[in-house]
């Protein structure tokens, strides 16, 4: 089993779908805390509705990021997680901080990294007449959604797409991309070598692809 700690700032939905894949023994995890930095977080209420810890740390509550950075990820060390998830966490962390947990840390994010580190990823999509368009899963780096991919979804842009239709039509493919990526985590599939991803053991060239059974498989 191993062990989880999500940070989440906001809806939860891809907290939530972790907890229902844990929930049904799908996966070989236990989430042992939710952590946010926003005291409204309806994530919130999903972890503590679940039984599971919900804390709370104001970032105004310190003196600078990096303080709360430090605070935030020692209360999560007190869970002992072998993974930290960053489920809608929308917070840039500290560098030394990050490194701390090299390895161990992994971000969904809303586009098809390197494409749109950053927000307004589904705009961004849309207004660049992208034809395809999807979320990413990688391992956290000091560099904001720069560190090496796991895994990707990948969504059609249909024609009159909206930013909120693209985001939502993407939402549900995010939940079953974070679980099986955590999936692949905890049965020691996926790890991060020396020289970035390593599937199997052997060097990832390219992020795995979700596919319709939920499984993910190496492209080409
Ligand atoms: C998700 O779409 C996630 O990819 C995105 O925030 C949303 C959170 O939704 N994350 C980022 O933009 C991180 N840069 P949720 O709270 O319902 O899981």
């Amino acid at each position: 089993m191993l062990d989880v700690v999500v940070l989440a700032s906001g809806r939860g939905s891809n907290f939530a779908a972790l907890l229902d894949a844990q929930q049904s023994a799908e996966l070989p995890i236990r989430i042992r805390a939710l952590l946010s930095d926003k005291s409204a977080a309806p994530a919130l209420d999903i972890a503590r509705a679940a039984g599971i810890d919900a804390i709370v740390l104001a970032p105004r509550d310190f003196a600078d990021r990096a303080a709360f950075d430090r605070a935030l990820f020692a209360r999560a060390a007190q869970f002992h997680p072998g993974l930290i998830v960053l489920a809608g966490y929308m917070r840039v962390i500290d560098a030394a901080v990050v490194n701390e947990w090299h390895g161990r840390m992994i971000n969904i994010h809303p586009s098809l990294l390197p494409k749109y580190p950053g927000l307004h990823t589904h705009a961004r999509a849309i207004e660049v007449g992208d034809g395809v368009h999807g979320a990413s899963v990688h391992f956290v780096t000091a560099q904001l959604d720069g560190g090496p991919v796991i895994a990707q979804a990948q969504i059609p842009v249909l024609d009159g797409d909206t930013p909120d239709t693209l985001a939502a039509r993407l939402l549900p493919l995010e939940h079953r991309l974070l679980a099986a990526s955590v999936d692949a985590i905890a049965r020691h599939r996926i790890a991060l070598g020396n020289h970035g991803v390593e599937c199997d053991g052997k060097p990832l060239v390219a992020p795995l692809c979700l596919q319709a059974d939920g499984g993910l498989r190496a492209v080409g």
